[in-house]
């Protein structure tokens, strides 16, 4: 959310940031700006829309610096405006400042500073940090304070309460970048006599192999060759440069129109990197070591709790169907935001888990550290290698499912989803999931990269019929046992990407209370590929024809929906383990799909961002 460059060295900064920037983009969109400092000199821009606007309005007015930090914006305190764009400027015209985070008691300190002469040009909170910084540099007038503008961020932000990820120039102290962290990601690229900053590894891509990751509560002093790093309390840190595995960071386009297509596209690749080592087959399960417990610790566990937020937390509800039914642990599934912020009792035999495609979403972060502040063992599923929760969780499973870039999440779900298969499996075959049913479980998770691939053969298909349903507003998704996260998931991908409303609901709750939206107006999906419940799941369907609802059936038994569904899209027949990451595909084409035909930004919907850094 936001995105944050930073360039120090010897080359012109601007190009670096703005290119930078377009790479960041996917992290806010709403407007951008760049500050660039040669000698005591500084220039600024700020612009109200894409990247591109302000990369013309920077040709027009080019400025010639080595110093710069910039910025792509997802408004939150104060509108979509030039003067609310970063990088914010003290009103003394002495320090710029990007961030991104929220201060809280900003009102406060604006307050303080207007009564210390300050002013004010935009409604945001950030601009009463930089003067809260510009002030802590004054008051040292006249003392010979070494380190004196890192002294002075530090003391700003002992003042601020929130979180920020900030990057700040002065031209009181050319040659310098001052960069913080609380709760927000911020990296410091390593090249040679040139550092980088950003809130995404993405933004070094091709110009750093090198990070340094900042820590929550660290300062650091970036010039060209060197990186001095303390804590807000001023304790020395030792850096720790780490090496960027790009492998896993590629980002290029190919010959695919959006991310969120490519990605789609790549689910067979992903499913198979997921699971790519984790598999015995000697004993039917899998091989899970990141988890960094034992089997017999993991035997101890009575209770397994799931946090997370968006689609992870639909991955989580389906990982509670596959928990429970194969390794009998009874699972529970919280929305991180929720489980920070209430007194939920945990037994002392619990294990968490929390699920997070960039990880570093702050509330998924914040019920982490909330667990093991508790003393819960605390694991991670996340895609992002050296995120902030797969640094500070005691163990866990990546996911290798390569960058994600669109905004919808959809090649990190069914990746999530197949390593909780795994954990189940795992945990299952400790004990009471005999030899050959684990067995069936390894035939099936091997066989999905490819059945996924021949689903996504169905695109086609799936274009045609989503031409047909993209003039409808309002659309109701129902699934049934591990498909009915399934049904949020398809639900919430048609709301984020092509602005209909969408319902998820279990199928058979439909007939409390979401049956009064049926009409020819309001079209529904359903999923149907369980046997078990085919019969009731028809009934449904049939409820929905009764009330002339258009419908759309994604199921492995065609036949049964023959005259009742308008449309059907035909699924294999899978073992039941697999059926939630088999049944996600359609419907990810389908809001794609649909999203084309009514014309939307796929990869930048409205009002979203990719990576939620606030609360
Ligand atoms: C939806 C989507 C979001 C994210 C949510 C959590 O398509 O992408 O709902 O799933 O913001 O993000 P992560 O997984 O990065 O914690």
């Amino acid at each position: 959310m936001c995105g944050i460059t930073g360039y120090i060295g010897s080359r012109e900064a601007a190009p670096i940031l703005i290119e930078g920037l377009r790479k960041l983009e996917y992290r806010g969109y709403d407007s951008s700006g760049i500050a660039l400092l040669r000698g005591n000199t500084m220039s600024v821009h700020k612009k109200k829309g894409r990247v591109s606007v302000l990369a013309d309005e920077i040709q027009n007015h080019p400025f010639h610096a080595t110093t710069g930090i910039s910025h792509t914006r997802w408004a939150t305190h104060g509108g979509v405006t030039d003067a609310n764009a970063h990088p914010h400027v003290s009103s003394d015209g002495d320090f710029a400042m990007v961030h991104n985070g929220i201060i809280e008691n900003y009102e406060y300190i604006r307050n303080f500073l207007l009564g210390q002469g300050y002013t004010f040009s935009s409604q945001t909170d950030s601009e009463a940090l930089v003067n809260l910084i510009s002030y802590h540099y004054n008051k040292r007038t006249g003392e010979n304070t070494p380190n004196r503008f890192l002294e002075a961020v530090r003391k700003a932000l002992l003042h601020v309460e929130g979180t920020y990820g900030i990057a700040v120039i002065s031209r009181l102290a050319p040659g310098e970048i001052i960069a913080a962290r609380k709760g927000s990601p911020l990296l410091i690229g390593v090249g040679k006599n040139e550092m980088l900053i950003s809130s995404d590894v993405l933004g070094f891509a091709g110009r750093a192999n090198n990070v340094i990751y900042l820590d929550d509560g660290q300062v650091a002093s970036i010039t060209p060759d060197n990186c001095d790093i303390i804590t807000i309390g001023n304790k020395q840190i030792e850096c720790e440069i780490k090496e960027i595995d790009w492998a896993l960071e590629n980002a290029d386009l190919g010959n695919y129109s959006h991310y969120m297509e490519k990605e789609i596209y790549e689910q067979p690749k992903a499913l198979e990197d997921a699971i790519r080592g984790r598999i015995s087959d000697d004993n039917s399960t899998a091989v899970l070591s990141g988890l960094n417990m034992s089997p017999n610790e993991l035997r101890q566990i009575d209770r397994i709790l799931f946090c997370a937020c968006g689609t992870a937390w639909h991955a989580c509800l389906v990982a509670e169907y596959l928990i429970e039914k194969y390794a009998r642990i009874p699972v529970e599934v919280e929305y991180a935001s929720e489980f920070r912020y209430r007194s939920a009792p945990l037994d002392k035999n619990t294990l968490v888990f929390v699920i997070s495609q960039s990880g570093e979403t702050i509330d998924t972060l914040e019920a982490l550290r909330e667990s093991k502040r508790k003393g819960f063992r605390t694991l991670a599923i996340t895609n992002s290698v050296g995120s902030t929760i797969s640094r500070e969780s005691d163990g866990g499973l990546y996911q290798y499912a390569g960058k994600e870039v669109g905004v919808a999440s959809t090649k990190a779900f069914t990746s999530q989803v197949i390593i909780c298969l795994l954990i189940a499996l795992y945990m299952g075959r400790m004990r009471d999931l005999s030899f050959p049913d684990g067995k069936e479980i390894v035939a099936a998770i091997k066989s999905v990269p490819q059945i996924a691939s021949k689903v996504l053969e169905l695109a086609p298909m799936i274009k045609e019929t989503a031409k047909k349903y993209s003039k409808y507003d309002d659309f109701l998704f129902l699934g049934r046992l591990s498909e009915f996260p399934v049904a949020l998931e398809g639900a919430l991908k048609l709301k984020e990407i092509s602005y209909i409303h969408a319902e998820g609901y279990p199928a058979a709750e439909m007939k409390h209370g979401p049956i009064a939206l049926v009409c020819p107006e309001c079209p529904t999906v359903i999923f149907a590929n369980s046997e078990d419940i085919l019969p009731k799941l028809v009934s449904n369907a049939q409820e929905i024809k009764a009330r002339k609802g258009p419908l759309i059936a994604v199921t492995d038994s065609p036949k049964a929906f023959e005259g009742i569904a308008d449309d059907i899209i035909e699924l294999p027949k899978v073992h039941d383990s697999i059926k939630p990451i088999i049944a996600t595909i359609p419907v990810q084409l389908l809001a794609y799909y649909v999203a084309i035909e009514r014309g939307c930004d796929v990869d930048k919907p409205r009002n979203l961002a990719k990576a939620v850094t606030v609360e």
